[in-house]
């Protein structure tokens, strides 16, 4: 494996962090996308279905988390950002779930629009014997129509004093390419940092965006190129910087982050040791925290730190969990 330009990030004054993660209270984040809800059904695996070669699930408990561009939401607010969220809903029970949970994280919901001819999309994971047994997805991923672009845009206009709007795409019909036009535009004439966590299918709808974060697989999908080492990541990394003239922070699971800051060499952030119970919805943490320190004036690379640590303290989670100030702030002391 080559090493050669390949900074490695080595931690100077953490005091330095802790002035960043002060300055995070009330930084006014928009997060728009796929609004999810995470349905967590426990049980205990009785005995084998005589109805099909099946186990019967006695349950337990329920649980719902906010998914998707809600959870990103619901990482902004519980490292103590004020989030608005924009997306769209079903007219459906999942609905209601949903908006009561974005509520009591005190979330902004004026900017989520319910469309009748959706659903409210859904994961449900059931998990008996400490394992996932299923997962079952409720969605429709055809993408909205003018009016509910055009009713988003207006909803996120009326937000003042924005520092940074997160796009949070998961490819469920809520991101197209006109309402990316109109968020750049916005964000553009308002000075506002644009960070997209993409799909790779959207990629050229991305360009010119202030940051986008794609995993070692989406950036595969992207550039073609077989990721397999450090120097197909840089490969990778600089193509599709170059190609969309923005920065890029490719994460990469158990190995961290990587940085490719517009004319600068690539930094590597090794991951933080610690005990992994779930990765689920750890980019979402990082987009969170990317917001929030990048609207502090932090640095890209000093952003990046926070975030890793920050998406550290997450896989440590189990399930679809927010990270909280309390314990980002404790990492670094
Ligand atoms: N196994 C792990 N050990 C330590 N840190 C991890 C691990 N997996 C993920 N992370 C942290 O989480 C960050 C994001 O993880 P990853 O690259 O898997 O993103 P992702 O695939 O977009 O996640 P998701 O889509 O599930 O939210 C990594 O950059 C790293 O900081
Ligand atoms: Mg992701």
């Amino acid at each position: 494996m080559k090493k050669d330009n390949i900074l490695r990030f080595t931690p100077n004054n953490s005091h330095n962090f802790l002035e960043i993660l002060k300055r995070f209270s009330n930084k006014k984040i928009a997060v728009i996308g796929d609004l999810m809800l995470d349905k967590y059904v426990y049980g205990e695996v009785e005995r084998i279905s005589q109805e099909a070669p099946i186990p019967i699930i006695r349950v337990t408990d329920e649980k719902y988390a906010p998914g998707g561009a809600a959870n990103v939401a619901a990482n902004i607010s519980t490292l103590g950002g004020d989030a608005f969220l924009f997306g769209i809903v079903g007219n459906d029970y999942y609905k209601d779930i949903l908006l009561d949970k974005l509520y009591s994280l005190e979330i902004s919901t004026d900017g989520i629009l319910t469309n009748t001819k959706k659903n409210t999309v859904l994961k449900t994971r059931i998990i008996g014997l400490e394992q996932q047994l299923l997962r079952m997805d409720k969605e429709n991923i055809e993408y909205i129509g003018d009016q509910f672009v055009e009713k988003l845009l207006t909803n996120l206009k009326d937000v003042d004093d924005l520092s940074a709007i997160i796009i949070s795409d998961y490819a469920k019909g809520t991101i197209t390419e006109d309402l990316l036009k109109g968020v750049k535009e916005f964000a553009q004439k308002n000075n506002i940092t644009v960070i997209v966590d993409p799909k790779p299918k959207h990629y050229a709808w991305y360009k010119g965006v202030t940051l986008i974060t794609p995993n070692r697989n989406e950036s595969q999908k992207i550039t073609g190129f077989n990721i397999e080492n450090e120097d197909s990541i840089k490969k990778a990394g600089k193509k599709i910087q170059e190609d969309l003239n923005s920065n890029i922070i490719m994460t990469a699971g158990n190995i961290g982050m990587y940085v490719f800051e517009k004319g600068k060499e690539p930094i590597h952030i090794p991951a933080v040791a610690r005990e992994v119970y779930d990765v689920t919805g750890a980019g979402d943490t990082v987009v969170a925290a990317l917001a929030l320190a990048l609207s502090c004036g932090a640095g890209l690379s000093d952003a990046a730190v926070i975030s890793n640590i920050a998406a550290g303290i997450k896989v440590g989670k189990v399930g679809t969990a927010p990270v909280h100030m309390e314990e980002l702030q404790k990492s670094f002391e």
